[in-house]
């Protein structure tokens, strides 16, 4: 089938080249000129494992393609994926792009084209968004399909290849055929095809990213409390996981969730139940934990430090929202280091991903290896679980006696870490 992509960012870059690996003719559209040149080199603009490979192969089998022009390549398709950027403003969903990218694709309706929504949306945009495409010229040209992403960063192209689930929302037998055929290789390989309404699905994506959110605030508060009875959260996870009703995975404690998804999904749901005058108290209390979960883990480190953090050198061991990703957005270090630095501490930092631009500050210094960031480390904060920290040899990377470490994400067993006399501190435990 002839797709077209309009935004070639995390979603559509990603999922463009997942179409075009299929078989499909995809043509991934941005208005950014310097990213599509970029791409038509396959330069890859974002960090993502495995997608340059990917892009690389199918540009060479001219079955995935990268302009600038979005009408001639929406004119040329006939499934348009709206994959643009929908940011939040004043808490509500900024539904600026997504607009801007309909107005286009009204004017280039040369034929029946089905317009799906891959971009996360509060409920009802489709049937907004159907608004503006109706026109006499246009009846039966179109038809509005919620096709929500469950894409993880770092792990977006497995989750293409073998999702659990194939989510499409439309009240059109039609535009059901179309899609079910263009998902049929995913679900030959055991992904399930879950027909629905088009509100259904713009909601099922809003309610599953917010219940993650509330599994991993739900185990990180009980963290909170097996810090205070001194038992390891970690048992208490596998215990709890092992109910199939509950599921072992998104319960792992950490620093609260960060990303582009969970913190604005969790907020946009919220607003969601104040337009239809529904209370959803329990989303409301998760953001409200999470946020304030950055206070708990600074008087945390405080403690460890018994107080003394001015002139105090702390190294942070990656600073990313979660490893296999350069994304930095509601990263729990952007608050972490300023905070700190702004008590005093000398910050270092080792990122596998390099240098963060947030980070341009005098007191906040980037090393390129793990140990020339740990070399005079009082405390080293294991801030994002990357593999490359996981078997480290504390003593051999800090020449300091008195070091102390904070694993925020639980990688070392705490026994260990007593029997080699290392002054260690993690998460509920
Ligand atoms: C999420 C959803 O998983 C994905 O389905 C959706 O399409 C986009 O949002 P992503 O934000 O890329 O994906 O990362 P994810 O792996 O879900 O982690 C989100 C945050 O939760 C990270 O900050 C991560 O560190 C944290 N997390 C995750 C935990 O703290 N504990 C866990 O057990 C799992």
């Amino acid at each position: 089938m002839k797709i077209c992509m309009i935004g070639s960012g995390y979603v559509g870059l990603v999922s463009g080249a997942c179409f075009s690996d299929l078989g499909n003719t995809v043509t991934c559209v941005d208005i950014k000129k310097d990213i599509i040149e970029k791409l038509n080199k396959g330069i890859i603009p974002i960090y993502e494992p495995g997608l340059q490979e990917l892009v690389l192969r199918n540009l060479k089998k001219k079955r995935l393609l990268f302009s600038t022009d979005i009408s001639s390549s929406i004119r040329k398709s006939d499934i348009i994926f709206v994959c643009v950027g929908t940011p939040t403003k004043n808490n509500k969903t900024d539904l600026k792009y997504v607009i801007n990218v309909i107005k286009t694709i009204k004017s280039n309706l040369n034929r029946y084209k089905i317009i799906v929504t891959k971009s996360t949306v509060p409920v009802t945009t489709g049937d907004k968004i159907a608004k503006i495409l109706k026109s006499n010229k246009n009846k039966n040209k179109f038809d509005v399909v919620s096709n929500p992403e469950f894409l993880r960063e770092g792990e977006a192209i497995r989750d293409f290849q073998f999702p659990d689930r194939v989510v499409v929302g439309t009240n059109s037998n039609k535009a059901n055929k179309i899609m079910k055929k263009l998902y049929l290789p995913l679900i030959k390989k055991g992904g399930r095809y879950f027909h629905t309404s088009r509100r259904s699905a713009e909601l099922i994506k809003y309610a599953s990213n917010a219940f993650l959110a509330t599994k991993i605030t739900f185990i990180n508060e009980i963290a909170n409390l097996c810090e205070k009875i001194n038992i390891d959260v970690k048992e208490i996870a596998i215990g709890m996981g092992l109910d199939e009703r509950i599921g072992s995975r998104f319960l792992r404690a950490g620093p609260g969730y960060g990303g582009s998804c969970f913190p604005k999904d969790t907020r946009a749901l919220v607003s969601t139940g104040r337009i239809f005058n529904t209370n959803l108290s329990v989303v409301k209390s998760v953001v409200n934990s999470n946020d304030n979960r950055f206070n708990l883990l600074l008087n945390k480190i405080s403690k460890i430090m018994n107080n003394k953090i001015k002139n105090k050198n702390i190294t942070f061991l990656g600073v990313t929202f979660k490893p296999g990703t350069d994304d930095m957005r509601e990263s729990s270090s952007l608050k972490l280091i300023p905070a700190l630095s702004r008590k005093g501490a000398y910050i270092n930092y080792y990122e596998p991903t390099g240098q963060k631009k947030e980070f341009k500050s005098k007191n906040i210094n980037f090393f390129e290896n793990i140990r020339d960031a740990c070399k005079y480390a009082d405390l080293i904060i294991i801030h994002t679980e990357w593999n490359e920290f996981k078997q480290l040899n504390f003593k051999k990377i800090t020449k300091k006696k008195n070091f102390k470490v904070f694993d925020m994400r639980n990688l070392y067993s705490t026994s260990e870490m007593k029997k080699n006399k290392i002054n260690y501190f993690s998460i509920g435990r």
